[in-house]
């Protein structure tokens, strides 16, 4: 039957009857929005893929629900798409042994390498012999006396000469601000004071645009989207320069454009001063007078690693954190009582600011802080390779051509894991009944990754937080904007998607 034979009544029966089978199709067999979590049917050739389309939006609450009704556990099939079988795990025991105990067997892996192409032969993206060495050398840097003190300074430098001063001006002009991003731009000077050594002034008042941290996050979101995709589908977009792709490959043109003016400006220093002394900023130690092709190829991928990791950590953590409180105001009332006992330093403008080194003794700051990172960890899930054949300890056979996602997002809903009351804000369940902090092993506290892959900037990333957090509760307080949605952004990193829009309001500071 053709559609002109069909009269003006009949033609609208249809397309409602059409209508009517798209809605009920996702409605009861792919989406699990409307319903409670399942896990998702899978379909000839294309497998459980429409499920992932279609809840791509909200894809770390809907993977935490399919996950909680398998027992942290979950095998995800694309069908007969190539390079589309995933093992989706938050199980404790699972993780321990994939990033420990059976190390060697769980790389990151050739196609991992493939899609965060655009961190190069960095840390973050290597495996085996390449890795090794760029960690062992980076780990004498950063643990290195000198460089813990240059990160000290630096966070007390930017809270006072940046942070304060911005959100007194915020505060007084009574406009709503964008804490996340101030946030981002904190961490961005501090990080690329310690990777270049240079100030990029990120906070001054009137935010200057920041190319490179905008095509940072560009390059996280595209990156994500290959994870979702199949190969041959995001390589074509590669080649046709289209959609995501196109967006991936400008951001990568800032990129580079940035590290390499920056890493020039910096050696022309090196070589008009003639330092020889040890710089503490990470690109000095980098630097060998060497100046060939091949040498800033390592430059650009060390240091583009080094700012990823830096800035996106910190000032995502410290966003989720501010938020947290706002929602807890009796969490923040513990932050002050806890500060009232620090020995404080006054700003030009009479704002308090606290040394970095007396913050570390605070038990209540840290268990906090942590209690944030668990509930809203800035990398949100892990993606790793399959060697050869491995039993998990769940009993799934690992192969060869499935890919293991580690979801830590998901590890802090579990019941399992982290007890009854795992989704609420609770800095207590840090704190022992001695009043110490609780150690919690880093194979259930995954946000800064556990085993030989552990991060190497958690302290440098504590001090930067609570250098900024102390400073901030104790001068000011937030009022979220009303109306203004909040929800996780699809991206590697868990930043928020609307921001976090807020009114500043200047505390009466308590001596
Ligand atoms: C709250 C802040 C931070 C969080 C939550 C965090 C989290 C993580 C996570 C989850 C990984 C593992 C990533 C992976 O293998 O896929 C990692 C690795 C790493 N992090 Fe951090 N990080 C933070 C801050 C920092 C800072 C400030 C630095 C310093 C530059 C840093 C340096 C690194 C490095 C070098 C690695 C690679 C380790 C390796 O593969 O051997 N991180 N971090």
């Amino acid at each position: 039957m053709a559609w002109s034979s069909l009269s003006a009544p009949e033609l609208l029966f249809s397309i409602c009857c059409i209508h009517l089978f798209i809605y009920y199709f996702f409605r009861y067999f792919v989406s699990s929005k409307h319903k409670q979590p399942t896990v998702p049917v899978c379909w000839p050739v294309v497998g459980m893929m429409p499920a992932v389309i279609f809840n791509i939006q909200d894809l770390h609450a809907w993977a935490t629900g399919i996950l909680h009704v398998t027992g942290c556990n979950f095998f995800f099939s694309g069908g007969w798409l190539p390079g589309m079988k995933f093992f989706g795990t938050c199980d404790p025991l699972n993780i321990q042994h994939i990033f420990t105990s059976n190390f060697k067997n769980y790389p990151k892996g050739e196609e991992f390498l493939d899609i965060f192409d655009i961190l190069g032969d960095g840390i973050f993206n290597s495996d085996g012999d390449v890795w090794r060495t760029q960690r062992v050398k980076m780990q004498q840097l950063i643990t290195h006396s000198c460089f813990r003190a240059y990160v000290a300074k630096s966070s007390r430098d930017n809270v006072e000469k940046a942070l304060l001063p911005f959100l007194a001006h915020a505060a007084k002009q009574g406009h709503a601000i964008d804490l996340q991003d101030v946030y981002l731009r904190f961490t961005f000077n501090i990080t690329t004071k310690l990777v270049f050594g240079v100030d990029p002034n990120a906070l001054s008042i009137g935010l200057p645009t920041v190319p490179f941290a905008r095509a940072m996050d560009d390059a996280m979101a595209s990156v994500l989207f290959r994870h979702a995709m199949p190969v041959i589908i995001w390589k074509l977009l590669q080649k046709l320069n289209m959609g995501t792709e196109k967006k991936l490959a400008n951001a990568r043109k800032v990129i580079d454009r940035f590290v390499e003016e920056t890493i020039e400006k910096r050696r022309a220093e090196k070589k008009e001063t003639k330092q020889i002394e040890y710089l503490p900023d990470l690109l000095s130690s980098y630097i060998d007078g060497s100046e060939t092709g091949k040498v800033d190829k390592f430059l650009r991928d060390t240091t583009v690693n080094l700012m990823l990791g830096g800035r996106d950590g910190a000032g995502v953590g410290l966003s989720w954190f501010f938020w947290l409180l706002m929602q807890n105001p009796h969490v923040e009332g513990k932050i002050l009582d806890e500060l009232k006992s620090v020995p404080k330093s006054f700003t030009s403008d009479g704002m308090v600011i606290f040394n970095p080194e007396e913050l570390t003794k605070l038990v209540y700051l840290h268990a906090a802080l942590s209690e944030a990172l668990r509930l809203y960890p800035p990398v949100p899930f892990e993606h790793k390779g399959v060697v050869k054949d491995d039993m998990l300890p769940s009993g799934f056979l690992a192969t060869p051509g499935v890919k293991i996602l580690i979801s830590t997002y998901s590890m802090a809903r579990m019941e399992g894991v982290w007890g009854k009351d795992c989704s609420e804000f609770k800095p207590e369940r840090w704190i022992s009944d001695n009043g110490k902090l609780k150690y919690e092993p880093s194979y259930k506290f995954l946000s800064f990754n556990t085993g030989p892959r552990a991060c190497l900037g958690k302290n440098m990333a504590f001090t930067e937080m609570k250098a900024a957090a102390a400073a901030v509760v104790y001068n000011f307080y937030f009022e979220v904007v009303e109306g203004h949605v909040i929800t996780p952004k699809i991206s590697i990193i868990l930043q928020m998607k609307n921001g976090l829009m807020v009114k500043v309001k200047q505390r009466n500071v308590i001596m």
